[in-house]
């Protein structure tokens, strides 16, 4: 336990290390953008079909989630368009099941996996200098926890604990 979070500290410091360039920043903002096209889709659509008395609240929830996440894709297209970039169209593909816990399991890694994304992208941001940007996906990554907190309750588990 003690060795893997050594080594978990380890490569944060070697990813420290690398800047990246403005065209790859952009890049990299396009596949977060398409995260949140397939977040946005798969709250709409999970929010609108999930079944079951159990999952009512949760489903209430889900499009508020699909709200949010409109408007973080609005604030990642601006940002994209700040470094002079175009923004994608093009959403990552979503999963679909006609279980609810299926569908909040889904959302419940794709939300681990961005906010892993946006931890990343806020260094980045900051070694090159891109302060505003920086406080954008803060911004965007303190909405991001509070969805897995509340999928995470939703399927009465605790929250993931991840570091990366
Ligand atoms: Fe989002
Ligand atoms: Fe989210």
């Amino acid at each position: 336990m003690a060795a893997n979070r050594y080594f978990r500290r380890e490569s944060t410091g070697m990813k420290h290390e690398t800047k990246i360039t403005r065209e790859q920043m952009v890049e990299l903002l396009n596949e977060d953008l398409a995260r949140e096209y397939q977040a946005i889709i798969a709250y709409t659509v999970y929010s609108q079909t999930i079944k079951g008395a159990a999952f009512t609240d949760i489903a209430g929830e889900l499009a508020i989630h699909a709200g949010e996440e409109l408007a973080h894709a609005l604030l990642i297209a601006k940002q994209i368009d700040y470094f002079n970039g175009k923004p994608t169209t093009i959403p990552k593909e979503v999963k679909t099941s006609d279980k609810a816990e299926d569908m909040l399991r889904f959302d419940l890694e794709n939300e681990k996996q961005t906010i892993i994304n946006y931890r990343a992208r806020i260094r980045q941001a900051e070694e090159l200098g891109e302060f505003a940007l920086s406080e954008v996906l803060r911004t965007i990554i303190a909405q991001e926890q509070e969805h897995l907190t509340d999928l995470a309750d939703a399927l009465g588990i605790d929250n993931p604990n991840f570091s990366e």
